[in-house]
């Protein structure tokens, strides 16, 4: 039977499937449920310096393909995720762990970083700069100076083992860009890609949700096309030794093989996880070797990356 172990830095796991930070993480008792899931780990909700309440409710509504949210990053803060990740850590030594993190403001980085490093943490850290949804403060990550000074800020801080959560990019040049930030630094990893800023659902005559007159993050099935073009162009663009996370739209197994196949080095879902629950983890995986049984791949690496592309037919003007 085909085996699902991948390697994220030096750090190894047994199943390439966890959740996407935001859904199933908010405290120890959602995190416990994924951890003794068939999850391979798990993220935390992405921590602030401070304990936050969030956007006003409601600020997230399931749609038949996918969701919108405008959860605004509510969260126990970092002493809280801190605490509870190395809680798990004794518990499991052997099995690495993710820790979300962001700022909410440009002071933040310096000392949630120092705090981090001071603290026993010795997981994967893993810095969100894609959140579409704190009212009146862009998505870090389109402000490509404000990244680098962010990462020169961080990694003169902290040397563990460190990544960044992106937003969709949709243009080539932005892909550049982008890359060519992330590469000047010792990046372990990029999670590609959060939710889909500034969407909006309509149900009868009004907004799904409240938050920033109706408009929110927009995940599952719709967005997977642009998380698998992120996963390939990325992977194309980062230095190899950055590992890839690709997150987005991931509903079945086959949904899982195709961001691998695309280049992920490991697979975040978010959406699904929230509609089905941990139990999502046994049935992707399933589905995941199942579809590498029928194919002859005994392991990732046999695909990974491996996305074919048509032959270009030149087309006669008539
Ligand atoms: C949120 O808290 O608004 C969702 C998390 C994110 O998009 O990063």
């Amino acid at each position: 039977m085909a085996e699902l172990t991948t390697t994220i830095g030096g750090f190894h796991f047994n199943n390439t499937i966890m959740n996407g930070a935001g859904v199933w993480c908010y405290d120890r008792k959602e995190l416990s449920a994924v951890d003794t899931s068939a999850a391979a780990t798990f993220v935390t909700k992405t921590a602030t310096l401070a304990p936050r309440a969030g956007n006003p409710k409601p600020r997230m509504a399931a749609t038949d393909l996918g969701s919108i949210n405008s959860m605004g990053l509510p969260n126990k803060g970092l002493d809280y995720y801190l605490q509870v990740v190395e809680e798990f850590h004794q518990a499991n030594p052997e099995k690495p762990y993710f820790l979300s993190t962001t700022g909410t403001s440009p002071d933040d980085f310096g000392k949630i970083f120092t705090k981090i490093a001071a603290s026993n943490f010795s997981g994967l850290v893993e810095l969100n700069l894609s959140c579409p949804n704190v009212v009146g403060k862009p998505q870090i990550a389109y402000d490509f100076a404000a990244v680098e000074r962010i990462l020169t800020q961080v990694t003169g801080i902290y040397h563990g083992p460190l990544g960044v959560k992106l937003p969709p990019y949709f243009d080539l040049v932005h892909f550049q860009q982008i890359a060519d930030v992330l590469n000047q630094f010792p990046l372990t990893f990029v999670n590609t890609i959060n939710s889909v800023g500034n969407g909006l659902v309509i149900q009868d005559e009004t907004a799904a949700i409240a938050p920033k007159g109706g408009l929110g993050g927009i995940g599952g099935g719709y967005i997977k096309p642009m998380a698998l073009a992120n996963v390939r162009v990325l992977r194309q663009l980062l230095k190899p030794e950055i590992n890839i996370i690709g997150t987005g739209g991931v509903e079945t197994g086959r949904d899982v093989f195709e961001l691998i196949l695309c280049g992920a080095d490991m697979v975040g879902v978010a959406t699904q996880l929230g509609k089905e629950g941990p139990k999502v983890f046994a049935r992707l995986t399933e589905e995941l070797t199942a579809i590498m049984d029928a194919k002859g791949y005994k392991r990732l690496s046999d695909f990974r990356g491996k996305l074919q592309v048509p032959e270009a037919r030149e087309v006669a003007v008539h």
